[in-house]
């Protein structure tokens, strides 16, 4: 039988519920190991000031330290999970793809899962690429999200980290992945498996509902002033960097709330 890698970062397990549905019907094709990267330096829960302060690194893929184990094996597939964070892709997932072990584990058929809110695509984009430079041979994506609208997403998904579940539950018709999304990635998973074998790259984003989806061009505006945001605060070596993170979390709650569906109506023009 072939063997899989499964590997993935995980934060408040939800990932990691996704990933092992998706896989089950894997079972009878592949050996399967899944591999978890842990990073001690992101707790969870997270403080409102934790969630802020991975803001630079995460917009400027500064790597921090992790742990896995691999296995030396020779791996046939392998399925890779990551989430964005601040429209980047995570720090633990950034910080992997950094190493050695990426480049060398990706030269194979790769199928990439992840789980976000509403903005996704930034960090797909760079997980593709990095996927795709080092060899590996991309056959799909599978994006599972959050429908809730932006500012009742954004809180849904702050009570998730802050480990005040019970409330994300009472809110699950509008905030964060329900329970049915993240049970249904079993199905999603048979598609990948038929993806394998097929000659097109499968896309696919659980569920699919346009008109939540937040703009590209929103997406773009966000990402250039996110990366303006990142230099100021790293400059002379984080100098001040409690005072600038403050700087930016004022200015990011006035685009939130004030700005955004201003530019959101602008965007669409
Ligand atoms: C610091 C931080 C920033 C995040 N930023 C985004 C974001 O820009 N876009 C998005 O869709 N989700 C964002 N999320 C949500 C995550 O992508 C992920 O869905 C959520 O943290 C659940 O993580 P887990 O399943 O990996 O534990 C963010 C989460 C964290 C912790």
């Amino acid at each position: 039988m072939k063997n899989l890698l499964v590997i993935y970062y995980s934060q408040t397990g939800r990932l990691k519920e996704i990933i092992s549905n998706f896989v089950k019907s894997w079972n009878g094709f592949f050996n399967i190991d899944f591999v978890e990267i842990k990073c001690d330096a992101i707790p969870f829960p997270m403080s409102y000031r934790q969630f802020f302060d991975v803001f630079p690194e995460s917009v400027l893929k500064l790597p921090a330290k992790i742990d896995y184990t691999i296995q030396d094996k020779e791996y046939d597939c392998i399925v890779f999970g990551f989430q964005p964070w601040f429209l980047h892709t995570s720090i633990p997932i950034n910080s992997f793809m950094q190493t050695d072990d990426f480049k060398k584990l990706v030269k194979k058929t790769v199928i990439l899962v992840s789980d976000s809110r509403n903005t996704w695509r930034n960090s797909l984009n760079e997980v593709i690429t990095e996927v795709e430079k080092n060899g590996g041979n991309l056959k799909g994506s599978f994006i599972f999200r959050d429908t809730a609208k932006n500012r009742r997403g954004f809180f849904s998904l702050y009570n998730w980290l802050s480990g005040k579940k019970k409330r994300i539950e009472k809110a699950s018709s509008t905030g964060g992945i329900s329970q049915e999304i993240i049970d249904s990635a079993s199905i999603y998973g048979a598609k990948a498996l038929e993806a394998l074998n097929g000659e097109n790259r499968v896309y696919c984003v659980i569920p699919h509902v346009d008109e939540e989806i937040t703009s590209i061009k929103y997406e773009q505006y966000a990402i250039d002033k996110y990366l303006k945001w990142a230099k100021f605060i790293r400059k002379n070596n984080f100098k001040h960097r409690k005072f600038k993170l403050l700087l930016f979390k004022i200015w990011l709650l006035f685009m939130f709330f004030v700005m955004s569906p201003h530019i959101s109506n602008k965007t669409k023009e």
